[in-house]
């Protein structure tokens, strides 16, 4: 893939992610009067890189190809919308699947059932019509959806592991990893009750 390709690729996913990006925003303020009652903090978006599209291409043993790119990877376009509370992540996604025109393509629940090393929060893959001078086009935009915690505890453990990739104290920050994830669940548990 050389950098024109890379670029007529990633454009239908970047516009994909953008009209996601502002459609989150609508529903995230829909009550519009109230700062503090808003459904999220903070929200960020990235399109993946022609490196980080080719090494995943790489791993799962495939030509890293254009086509190929847009057969098996659902995570060229990318948004986190990072909350408070995780009931205004399931109110989010409640919101955002009353809009017909989306389709929910898949549905990954982190939060209701952690992964074992203790990662949360809630994947969905969504799929964002793109209408051209005479075409439409279903793009995949992958969703995170995280309370500040759980980024927290995501992006710590992304950037401690990822340091220690052979160190011997990796088992011994994996179990701290763990009862970490705990605490902090805990911690907005109990902060929920004073919203
Ligand atoms: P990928 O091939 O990595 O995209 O995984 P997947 O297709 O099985 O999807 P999944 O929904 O499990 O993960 C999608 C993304 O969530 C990853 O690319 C990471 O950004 C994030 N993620 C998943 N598991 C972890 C984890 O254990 N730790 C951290 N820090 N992030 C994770
Ligand atoms: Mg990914």
């Amino acid at each position: 893939m050389n950098d024109t390709e890379y670029y007529k690729l990633v454009r239908p996913y970047e516009d994909a992610m953008n009209m996601l990006l502002i459609r989150v925003r609508v529903v995230g303020h829909s009550l519009y009067n109230k700062e503090e009652e808003q459904l999220y903090h903070t929200i960020q978006s990235r399109i993946k890189g022609k490196d980080s599209i080719e090494n995943k291409l790489e791993k799962k043993k495939l030509e890293t190809s254009v086509k190929n790119a847009k057969d098996y990877l659902r995570d060229i376009a990318g948004i986190r919308v990072i909350c408070l509370f995780r009931e205004d992540i399931y109110r989010l996604v409640e919101l955002l699947t009353r809009q017909s025109d989306l389709v929910f393509i898949k549905e990954k629940d982190y939060i209701c059932k952690p992964k074992e090393n203790g990662y949360r929060s809630y994947h969905l893959i969504i799929g964002v019509p793109v209408y051209c001078a005479d075409t439409m086009e279903i793009f995949p935009v992958e969703v995170q959806f995280r309370t500040m915690e759980m980024d927290l505890w995501a992006s710590m453990e992304h950037r401690i592991l990822y340091k220690n990739a052979q160190k011997k104290d990796r088992e011994k920050i994996k179990e701290e990893l763990r009862t970490y994830s705990e605490k902090l669940r805990e911690m907005e548990s109990y902060f929920k009750r004073f919203r």
